[in-house]
């Protein structure tokens, strides 16, 4: 696959590690990623959608390789990313994007559940970075980027700890972009809205489908953009952040939300 109209300076050619790339946003971001020519790394604990969605880059002409792992086994992950750099070559980006929560009020949940999503959240993010992160340093290049949410910088009743996680996320980010800028690897967050995902339709409906879609139409109303987000509408930024075009920047954190929050 050639880039094309979807040409990104800088993309073709350089491996590219999505996690979470077997659905929803990070489906979408492989998709594009592979579609402006770099070579695609789908890192999901979802092995037969990863295996899905290589096939597809592949029909396409594009260069996939998708690989089994849940993230937040940290020896998991680095044998993970051993093979997938075995098969595609050494990451330059690397796009954290796997996670997820559901939509319970705080004193509902228990221990255990927020364990899970802080370790889904951002333990899993701190793994795969740290295992991409030495080669990227000796290499002196790379592209990290965190798919966080708009809930960690405005909070999102039903998701406290997920909100946190992902505000850590963020944190995270900004600190290695500090630690590793001279090493020539920039790190930037991208916060979705709501977006139209798998997670998102089992989070809004639970078992009631029909009530989850009339109050995903109801907050469409009260988004400036008039409608929740698609996956393709976080895969433009990425696509943008990993390229050529966005070398000077860093520590950086961009709302994809349809306007429903301003933040300067
Ligand atoms: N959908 C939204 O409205 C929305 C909004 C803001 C942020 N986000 C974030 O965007 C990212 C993608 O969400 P989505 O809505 O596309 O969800 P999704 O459920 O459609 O996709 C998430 C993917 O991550 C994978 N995954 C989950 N846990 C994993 C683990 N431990 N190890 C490896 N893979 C794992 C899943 O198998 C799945 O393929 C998530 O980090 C989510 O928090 C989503």
């Amino acid at each position: 696959m050639t880039g094309g109209e979807a040409d990104m300076r800088g993309l073709s050619g350089r491996m590219a590690i999505v996690t979470g790339g077997a659905s929803g946003i990070g489906e979408g971001i492989a998709l594009r990623l592979a579609e402006a020519g770099a070579h695609v790394a789908i890192l999901d604990a979802d092995e037969a959608n990863a295996q899905r969605v290589e096939q597809a880059i592949a029909d396409a002409g594009g260069t996939a390789h998708a690989e089994a792992a849940d993230i937040c086994d940290y020896d998991v992950v680095v044998r993970a990313v051993d093979r997938a750099e075995a098969a595609l070559g050494p990451a330059y980006a690397l796009v954290n994007c796997a996670g997820g929560g559901a939509i319970v009020p705080f004193l509902e949940t228990d221990a255990a559940q927020r364990r899970k999503t802080v370790a889904v959240n951002l333990e899993g993010a701190a793994n795969v970075t740290h295992a991409v992160l030495k080669g990227m340093a000796q290499r002196g290049e790379g592209r990290v980027i965190m798919i966080s949410s708009e809930g960690a910088r405005i909070g999102s009743s039903g998701q406290a700890v997920y909100c946190a996680a992902k505000a850590g996320m963020i944190a995270l980010a900004k600190t290695l972009a500090r630690e590793f800028a001279r090493d020539g690897i920039t790190f930037n967050s991208v916060a979705p809205g709501l977006t139209d995902t798998p997670m998102m339709a089992a989070a809004m409906a639970g078992d009631e489908e029909e009530a989850g879609r009339a109050l995903l139409g109801k907050i469409a109303r009260s988004i400036p953009l008039g409608r929740v987000g698609r996956p393709d509408d976080v895969a433009g930024i990425v696509a943008f952040l990993a390229s050529d075009e966005a070398a000077y920047i860093t520590g950086q954190v961009i709302s994809v939300s349809g306007g429903a929050s301003m933040i300067g």
